[in-house]
C-alpha cells in the first residue's frame, strides 16, 4: 500500500466548535494519506472527533484550518455552496450507522437516487442498478422497500447507493454501529470485496476494535489527534495487538 498513490492527502486539520461555556477541540492538528484502493480504519471512543473527520473530507462541515487534497490538487471552494455539493457528487460516496434510506422509495429507487440527481440516462441508469444490486445480493428484494429488509439488508442497500456514482472514496461512519456480530462480518466482507473487486478506496471510522482488523491500516484517534498506527497482517494476532494499543492509548491519556 506504501507504494500506491495518495488519493487523498488530509493535511493539519482543526476544527473547534463553541460548546456552551467551554471550547471543544474536536480536530487538533490532524493529518494522514490515504492510498488508492486502502481500508483505512480510524478508530477512537466516542467523543474522539471521528464524526467530524469524516463529515470534513465529505465536505457536510467546514474546518477551521488545513486543508485536504485530492490526487495532489485540492478542490476549489470545497466548503462552500454551491462547490461543496458538486465535490460530494463527484467524490464521495457516505454510508452511515442509521442507513438513510427514503422509506417511500424501492430499494432499486434508493439505490439510483445518486444517479436520478445527475440526471443520467434510464438505460444507462438501470444496467448500473442491476449490476450494483447482484453486487450487493440484493436482486431478489429489488422492489421492496426498507421497511421490509432486515438491518444488513438496509445497510447493504445504502452501500449500493454509495457505489452507484462510482466516487473515488467511501465514507463509512459507524456502518455496522446498529448491526449484530455475524451481521456485522458480512458486511465488512463487502467492504472487503469493494476493495478487492473495485480497488475502492475506503475510510471507515469506528469505536469497535473488531471492525478495525478488517482495515488494511488503522489510524488510533485521540481527543482529535492520531495517536498511533498500524498495519494489519490478516491474522489472528491483529486483534490483540488492535486492543492492546487501544487499551495503551486510553490508559496513557487519562
Ligand atoms: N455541531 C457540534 N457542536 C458542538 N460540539 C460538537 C458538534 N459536533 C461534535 N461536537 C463535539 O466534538 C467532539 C467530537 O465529536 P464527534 O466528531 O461526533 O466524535 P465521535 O464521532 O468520535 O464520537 C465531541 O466532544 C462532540 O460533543
Ligand atoms: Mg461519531
Amino acid at each position: 500500500m506504501k507504494n500506491s498513490q495518495v488519493l487523498l492527502s488530509v493535511q493539519h486539520l482543526s476544527k473547534t466548535y463553541q460548546g456552551g461555556e467551554h471550547e471543544v477541540h474536536a480536530l487538533n492538528d490532524v493529518s494522514f494519506d490515504l492510498h488508492q484502493g486502502e481500508l483505512l480504519a480510524v478508530m477512537g471512543t466516542s467523543g474522539s472527533g471521528k464524526s467530524t473527520l469524516l463529515n470534513i473530507i465529505g465536505a457536510l462541515d467546514k474546518p477551521d484550518a488545513g486543508i485536504i487534497k485530492l490526487k495532489g490538487k485540492t478542490p476549489e471552494n470545497m466548503f462552500t455552496e454551491p462547490n461543496a455539493t458538486q465535490y460530494r457528487r463527484d467524490h464521495i460516496g457516505f454510508i452511515f450507522q442509521q442507513f438513510h434510506l427514503l422509506k417511500d422509495l424501492s430499494v432499486e429507487e434508493n439505490v439510483a437516487l445518486p444517479l436520478i440527481l445527475k440526471g443520467e440516462d434510464l438505460d444507462e441508469m438501470e444496467e448500473k442498478v442491476t449490476e450494483m444490486l447482484e453486487f450487493v445480493g440484493l436482486t431478489p428484494w429489488k422492489t421492496h422497500r426498507p421497511v421490509q429488509l432486515s438491518g444488513g439488508q438496509q445497510q447493504r442497500v445504502a452501500i449500493a447507493r454509495a457505489l452507484i456514482s462510482s466516487p473515488p472514496i467511501i465514507l463509512a461512519d459507524e456502518l455496522t454501529g446498529n448491526l449484530d456480530f455475524n451481521t456485522s462480518t458480512d458486511i465488512l466482507h463487502l467492504l472487503m470485496d469493494m476493495k478487492a473487486k473495485l480497488h475502492q478506496s475506503i475510510i471507515m471510522v469506528t469505536h469497535d476494535p473488531y471492525v478495525a482488523t478488517f482495515a488494511d491500516r488503522v489510524l488510533f484517534f485521540h481527543d482529535g489527534r492520531i495517536v498511533d498506527e498500524y498495519f494489519c497482517t490478516r491474522d489472528e494476532t491483529d486483534m490483540d495487538v488492535i486492543l492492546n494499543k487501544f487499551q495503551g492509548m486510553l490508559e496513557t491519556s487519562s
